[in-house]
């Protein structure tokens, strides 16, 4: 574990006119949704709150979906490698990794980070931020339970803002889109990793389980259609089999 955050970051990144609640910092994250929320939770969702995904997600459960989405396509974990070497500017960059997971990338997000940058990692999920606070906390990266339908900060506040792996759990991923959008500063970036709608996703059985689970696979052209709408129109996406990375700027 490395050193522990300024117990203040997350704190003066959050909006007070956008919280419901007082935030209360709590497991060592920033809780934007205590004491209640009614934030919608899919099966798969519910499944991602789990002590027990939080605690084998990097040893069993990554290494599973990496494969997985490489399936018939380019190798996942490249791409995946490539995109964080562009994106990662390092610096004073402001930078949010939505629906953070156990915060492997909201740490490496944060390595080349110098005095003034911040990583933040937001994420729904109590036993997910547990272990992101646990396992990788750095200087400049703290956390915050929060959902990515009404992120809990002002317009334009982060120069990079991502959300890997997560808009297919999310119960209404043009919502969370929108929020990317608005929170990223203009002259910033998004970075996206998804599902893709491929010839394997529409098949009858995988659809029904796909529906019941509340997991989405995206047309090719729906998630930069979206950005697009909100004038991020330097759009990058490679596919790479199941799954699609996307790269937009204005
Ligand atoms: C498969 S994990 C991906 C975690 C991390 N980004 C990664 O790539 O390892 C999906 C994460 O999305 C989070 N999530 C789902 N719905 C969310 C929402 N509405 N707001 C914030 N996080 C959400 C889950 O709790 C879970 O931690």
């Amino acid at each position: 574990m490395g050193n522990l955050p300024d117990p203040k970051l997350a704190e003066t990144f959050v909006d007070p006119t956008r919280v419901a609640h007082p935030p209360i910092r709590t497991h060592g994250y920033l809780d934007v949704l205590a004491p209640s929320t009614d934030e919608p939770v899919s099966l798969a969702n519910r499944f991602m709150q789990s002590p027990l995904l939080a605690a084998v997600y990097e040893r069993a459960w990554r290494p599973m979906f990496t494969r997985m989405f490489s399936y018939g396509g380019r190798g996942t974990a490249t791409v995946h490698t490539e995109l964080m070497r562009d994106i990662t500017t390092g610096g004073g960059q402001k930078i949010l990794d939505v629906a953070c997971g156990p915060g492997l990338y909201t740490r490496q997000l944060a390595t080349s980070l110098a005095d003034g940058g911040a990583c933040i990692g937001l994420d729904l999920s109590e036993p997910m931020l547990r272990r992101a606070v646990r396992d990788n906390t750095t200087d400049y990266v703290d956390y915050v339970r929060g959902s990515a339908h009404a992120l809990p900060f002002a317009d334009g506040t982060f120069d990079t803002v991502v959300c890997l792996a997560a808009l297919y759990l999310i119960p209404d991923p043009e919502q969370a889109v929108r929020e990317l959008c608005r929170v990223a500063n203009p002259a910033g970036q998004i970075a996206i990793f998804t599902s893709l709608q491929t010839p394997l996703a529409t098949l009858p059985g995988a659809e029904a389980a796909m529906r019941i689970g509340g997991f989405r696979a995206f047309g090719r052209d729906e998630i930069t259609g979206w950005l697009r709408a909100h004038g991020w129109v330097d759009i990058d996406q490679t596919l790479t089999g199941q799954g699609q990375f996307i790269r937009a700027r204005r």
